[in-house]
């Protein structure tokens, strides 16, 4: 079955997407298959990238044009965050599905307004949240509910860059507070922080944050020594405590653009009494597990390519970062058509919401240098 989608944004994110579409076929058990047809973007020569893509038929400048469309089932928007809000809910409201980018609107009243156009509409809405789909992620988050791994003593789950620490790199959008939202690296990083412990209800009840801003300015990116202001926190560690199979357990979440030599790294951590589960994108097939017995040992074994959606790719093969995007959208498409079965969904509107949610609490906390109660 085929599902017609079009692209709301083709920067970064909608190139990425749009290659995951293109090699559908290596996955071997998703009977449905997501058909690029239109792009909306405000800059023709991004635009004309889609050019090489054969099934567009659609490339606009103005995205209503692609929402008055008829073909189009679903639309996956990719813009700066002050625009999420608005077009989300246009989106909506056109009566299209949508697979939304992080953050769910540039704040927590916006990630509310949403959800009650979701609730409102009923249409299908999922928040993108990709590094979970990791095989490790997978078999962290599996071990996790799995309640055999004794009283769970500590998380951290977190993502961290490094390239702000370069003072050459040109500012974009996501540096400054207009277009990214006050919340900063916790907008721009946040959901892949908070996506698994708050899927194992894991949600912090209350928070102490620690933020910190990188350089203030940044080249402009021009090439004539003109710089721009950049004024978004970079660095994020929120001191949760969670409540965990009724014991208040410490839940730490780290979100940082200044952490020296990491690229893209995601990571999970949950230490417990009987056992315990490490995992990183910087190493990613590899999976730690803590077992306890007479003697106590850290285990490591290379997964290899056990993705949750079967693929082509042979076993022994190292997954990554287009590989889990892939995952993430068959996940989706899969869930809309009531398809998924017992398979790990993309993060939900009300997970997304949560999210913001600790956010709003952790830019009060550092605000306060307090903790807040959620
Ligand atoms: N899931 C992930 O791992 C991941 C990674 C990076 C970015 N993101 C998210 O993806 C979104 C986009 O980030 P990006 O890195 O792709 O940004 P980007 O700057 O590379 O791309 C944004 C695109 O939106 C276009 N745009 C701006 N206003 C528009 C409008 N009104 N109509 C149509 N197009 C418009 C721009 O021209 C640009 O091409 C953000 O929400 C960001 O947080 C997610």
């Amino acid at each position: 079955m085929n599902i017609n989608i079009a692209i709301i944004g083709g920067g970064l994110m909608g190139r990425e997407i749009t290659s995951a579409f293109a090699r559908w076929c290596a996955l071997t058990d998703v009977p449905v298959t997501p058909v690029l047809k239109a792009v909306a973007d405000l800059n023709p020569e991004t635009l004309s990238w889609f050019k090489r893509i054969p099934t567009v038929t659609q490339m606009v400048s103005d995205y209503h044009e692609i929402l008055a469309n008829p073909e189009i089932d679903v639309v996956y928007v990719a813009v700066p965050h002050h625009l999420h809000e608005k077009i989300y809910i246009d989106v909506l409201r056109a009566g299209k599905d949508l697979l939304a980018e992080k953050p769910f609107g540039i704040d927590l009243a916006a990630a509310q307004n949403i959800v009650n156009v979701v609730n409102e509409t009923g249409r299908f809405v999922r928040c993108s949240s990709e590094m979970p789909f990791f095989p490790g992620g997978q078999r962290a988050f599996e071990l996790a509910r799995s309640g055999q791994i004794g009283r769970i003593l500590e998380v951290v789950s977190g993502f961290h860059h490094s390239s702000d620490l370069d003072p050459t790199k040109p500012a974009n959008w996501k540096r400054l507070n207009a277009t990214c939202g006050q919340g900063g690296v916790l907008n721009d990083l946040g959901m892949h922080a908070c996506h698994l412990p708050i899927r194992l209800g894991w949600k912090p009840k209350k928070l102490y944050a620690q933020l910190q801003k990188g350089y203030t300015t940044r080249p402009d990116g021009k090439g004539e020594g003109g710089t721009i202001t950049c004024d978004t926190w970079d660095n994020a560690l929120i001191h949760g405590w969670s409540d965990i199979n009724g014991q208040e357990t410490p839940v730490r979440l780290e979100m940082k653009r200044l952490q020296p030599g990491a690229t893209n790294t995601w990571f999970i951590e949950i230490l417990a009494t009987d056992g315990g589960v490490r995992f990183s994108t910087a190493d990613p097939k590899a999976l730690y597990l803590f077992e306890r017995g007479k003697e106590q040992f850290w285990k490591r074994t290379d997964l290899g390519f056990a993705t949750p959606f079967k693929t082509v790719t042979g076993g022994i093969f190292e997954p990554g970062f287009p590989d889990v995007i892939q995952q993430m959208w068959a996940a989706y498409l899969l869930e809309r058509q009531g398809l998924l079965e017992n398979r790990f969904g993309c993060a939900t509107p009300q997970e997304a919401l949560e999210s913001h949610q600790v956010f709003a609490a952790a830019l009060e906390s550092h605000d306060g240098n307090c903790v807040v109660t959620l």
